[in-house]
């Protein structure tokens, strides 16, 4: 047991421990307070038991007055319960709200009134355990907060100490509840194949805001993030904004509801659809991490936060994670059609602009000519391979660069040795269609053999090969998710299990093979939530490689994620996404504000080619760590059809800071936007350099933060598509 830990069985027993991490317990007031960062969260026990909210957001000061838990009057179609800010309610009384948690009981009982029976809190974590008043249906609520950005991570465990089972009807994590107030902004990001993360603004309304999945997996429609700010900011910079993320990558529930007193409840967890648990006596049930943050820094400091808590608290090795590596991938050079003679190939060129990892995409295994067989056939094709990969491996080494494999483990094709010998071992309802999607049926990974299979052959390929990187894809979402070999009570387990089998399948690979990293990928970004990135190093979020059209993807993406997580490839002019042509320049920079990676037919580039893209590789290497670590400002917005966009990363020392500025195309001789850069130290001095692109040469060559941040910079891109890379740096002092 660690030091620290404070353990109060009874609220009469609580003692005034001494407190010393960023939880605090007032026992005479019954409240507890965490702060951390520049948040402070307050929640209360009131006099009934209830937990309710009592305060989210800006840091207060330790002598400030606490709020007190109280019950507020309803009507008789309106009862108290209805308009209290609980922290986790269970479904009964008179609940018209979304619940945390509905259970029906066997006896047909199925009200659930969950009240405050003890906490403990021990360092970073408070967890306060909540009971319905008459049977032993128990409830953890855990907390933990992070300490440098306040991020507070909220979970609950359901547990069945009665003697009979009962059914999880519907599990939510937990609830966010901020005030009334009638002018709150509400920001979320949908999208589909090829065109994801966009984002959504609008205004909330007294009603319900309901995003989901209920495809089985994270999804692309929807993300499971959501930011609220008050009052309709027009900068990014300021304002008060409250932001959340699920971490979970199976299907998901986020319900927004302001009633009609204007207050706002957030609630997050699985989705209720289709959904059922059954618990028996001693049994438990996670539900995921709902993370909830506050900034008063705006939009873009919750960005910031958000980015700062994924990259130093969330993702594998944080917070010493590596640089991503430049990398080089096959799938849209070469298709399907990998061997390894051409792969060897590519990876010679690859290597002489500078690329630093290669990975061979689909194509390598089973009978895979096409998208019409051999998933679930692991084995190294050997038409393609006749001496298996380690000639191809050999080489890649040779040529100084690691070597990285594409696979997609939880999907099959019909037309494979696996199905054919396993037909039972996917997704399906007995005697009925079993609906496929890109030629693929889904694996069911509930199932105790199939994640023993899939564990099995992962392990051995990263025994047997001397494999740094998986680009883990999933290409469909579920259809007829039946699970018919489990008991019937148990089947709609299948969405909370499979998914848990994909994170322990990841866990024990990561354990077993430290040094191999993995990227989500799901037909572009239909697996991206911090639920996935606990156990992967990066995501790919589109296959939509169009650079244009990537600003946009990009920009949504960095409201909720980290560009340190973020892939993005230089492809083929014109790109097949719209025939759009563009320069090799234009693309390089599009892409650069990522993690790189080259996706282009080097087979075809010319000798210019290789020439700039050493050049322009050569300069990533030198901003890299600002782009993927740095704080992330979005200056100008490449949303609403914008002709110009502009990020700019501050470094963490505050020492760099590296813009990059895209025109689509100039019109009635208009300038560009003059640029303000945001976060440099007001007084230090800043020369400014162009990296790729001219500067005007009426700009200074050096300057104060102030200059810079007020007079601003006037860039004089003109044309189609031109972009420009240039740094601020810190002058030292004399
Ligand atoms: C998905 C991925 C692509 C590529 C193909 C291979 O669509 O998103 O990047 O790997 O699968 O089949």
């Amino acid at each position: 047991m660690s030091v620290g830990l404070i353990s109060v069985t009874s609220p009469l027993k609580a003692a005034t421990a001494p407190q010393s991490g960023p939880i605090r317990y007032d026992s005479a007031a019954r409240t507890f307070r965490m702060d951390a960062g520049d948040v402070t969260y307050i929640l209360g026990v009131a006099e009934d038991g209830d937990l309710q909210t009592l305060y989210w957001g800006k840091r207060l000061r330790i002598q400030d007055p606490s709020p007190a838990p109280r019950t507020e009057g309803g009507s008789g179609f309106e009862l108290p319960i209805d308009v209290t800010p609980h922290e986790f309610v269970g479904w009964g009384g008179g609940l018209y709200v979304v619940p945390n948690l509905k259970v029906s009981f066997p006896d047909g009982n199925r009200d659930l009134v969950l009240h405050y029976l003890s906490h403990t809190i021990r360092e970073n974590t408070l967890t306060i355990k909540v009971k319905d008043i008459e049977r032993d249906v128990v409830v953890d609520l855990i907390y933990e907060m992070d300490p440098a950005t306040g991020v507070l991570a909220r979970s609950a465990r359901i547990e069945n100490r009665t003697k009979e089972a009962f059914t999880i009807e519907e599990a939510f994590a937990a609830t966010w509840n901020l005030p009334s107030s009638s002018d709150y902004q509400l920001r979320y990001l949908t999208g589909r194949w090829a065109s994801e993360f966009n984002l959504q603004e609008q205004a909330l309304h007294p009603g319900k805001v309901v995003l989901e999945s209920r495809r089985g997996s994270t999804g692309d429609e929807v993300n499971p993030w959501f930011a609220i700010e008050r009052g309709a900011q027009p900068d990014q910079d300021t304002g008060d904004v409250w932001f959340g993320a699920l971490a979970w990558s199976g299907s998901w529930q986020i319900n927004v509801e302001q009633n009609a007193a204007n207050r706002v409840r957030v609630t997050g967890g699985f989705t209720p659809f289709d959904f059922a648990y059954s618990l028996k006596p001693g049994q438990s049930l996670d539900t995921p991490k709902f993370y909830g943050g506050y900034s008063d820094g705006g939009i873009g400091g919750a960005s910031r936060l958000l980015h700062r808590f994924e990259l130093d608290a969330v993702v594998p090795q944080s917070p010493n994670r590596k640089l991503r590596p430049v990398l080089y991938n096959s799938w849209e050079a070469t298709g399907f059609d990998v061997n390894e003679a051409g792969q060897e190939a590519l990876a010679e060129k690859a290597a002489s602009i500078g690329v630093e990892r290669f990975v061979m995409d689909d194509g390598w295994f089973g009978k895979r000519k096409d998208d019409h067989a051999g998933l679930g056939d692991w084995y190294v094709n050997p038409q393609k391979f006749p001496n298996g990969l380690k000639p191809l491996i050999d080489k890649v080494h040779t040529l100084g660069m690691d070597f990285g494999l594409w696979v997609e483990p939880e999907m099959v094709n019909p037309d494979s040795d696996l199905y054919r010998a396993h037909p039972d071992w996917v997704l399906n309802f007995p005697g009925r269609p079993r609906t496929e999607g890109r030629n693929q049926l889904v694996l069911n990974l509930a199932r105790p053999d199939v994640r023993a299979y899939v564990y099995g052959f992962l392990d051995k390929l990263l025994t047997e090969n001397d494999v740094a990187f998986l680009k883990w894809d999933y290409n469909r979402n579920w259809s007829e998710p039946g699970w018919p070999a489990a008991p019937l009570e148990q089947q709609k387990q299948v969405y909370v299990e499979a998914v848990r089998n994909l994170y322990n399948i990841l866990a024990e690979l990561r354990a077993k093979h430290p040094k191999v990293e993995i990227e989500s990928c799901s037909g572009g970004g239909a697996r991206v939530d911090l639920g996935v990135l606990r156990y992967t190093d990066e995501v790919w979020p589109s296959d939509n490689t169009d650079p244009f059209d990537r600003l946009r993807i990009q920009n949504g993406f960095s409201y909720a994620y980290a560009p340190g997580v973020m892939m993005a490839w230089v492809t083929d002019s014109p790109n097949w996404m719209n025939n759009r042509s563009t320069s090799l320049e234009y693309r390089f920079l599009s892409s650069m504000q990522g993690g790189l990676g080259i996706g282009a037919n080097l087979n075809k580039w010319t000798p210019e080619e290789f020439a700039t893209a050493k050049t322009m590789i050569a300069q990533y290497k030198r901003v890299r760590s600002t782009v993927q670590e740095g704080a992330l400002y979005r200056l100008i917005s490449p949303e609403n059809g914008s002709e110009h966009s502009v990020t700019e990363s501050l470094s963490k020392d505050g020492r760099e800071a590296t813009l990059f500025a895209f025109l689509h195309s100039s019109q009635l001789g208009e300038s560009y936007p003059r640029i303000y850069p945001r976060g440099l130290d007001e007084a230090g001095e800043y020369s400014i350099r162009a990296l790729d692109g001219q500067l005007d040469s009426r700009i200074p060559q050096h300057a104060s933060g102030d200059y810079w941040m007020h007079h601003g910079i006037e860039i004089s891109l003109r044309g189609d598509f031109q972009a420009m890379l240039f740094t601020l740096e810190k002058v030292e002092a004399k």
